[in-house]
């Protein structure tokens, strides 16, 4: 997990109203591509890495984003593999954990935390 406390560089990944509401988009910085969510239920922002651990698909930002006893998930869609949007952790599993970005949102724009 990337903490704020570690950050180099805020990467201005696109404009809010890119991203669809409850729901995520796929950004590109460099070689890493990050799944990006907009979890407008909880009035939060989340990110982490886009390749799910399981089979190496890159698909968790098209995955579907939930909670678990309070704490917000992205399940793959694939074979449905959920991970925590807060420490990455596999839920309920045992695949590794996905990195995950602190997101901040500025004049309109989405800033994903990189260290
Ligand atoms: S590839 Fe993501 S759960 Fe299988």
């Amino acid at each position: 997990m990337q903490t704020k406390e570690n950050i180099k560089k805020w990467f201005k990944a696109a404009r809010v109203d890119d991203f669809p509401k409850n729901g995520g988009a796929c950004v590109k910085y460099k070689d890493k591509q990050i799944a990006v969510f907009n979890f407008t239920r909880r009035g939060e922002w989340f990110a982490c890495q886009n390749m799910c651990p399981h089979k190496k698909e890159m698909a968790l930002a098209r995955g579907m984003i939930g909670e678990s006893k309070g704490e917000p998930k992205v399940a793959c869609p694939f074979h449905k593999k959920a991970f925590s949007l807060c420490s990455g952790e596999n839920i309920n599993g045992e695949e590794d954990p996905v990195t995950t970005y602190p997101v901040k949102v500025e004049d309109g724009y989405v800033y994903i935390g990189l260290s």
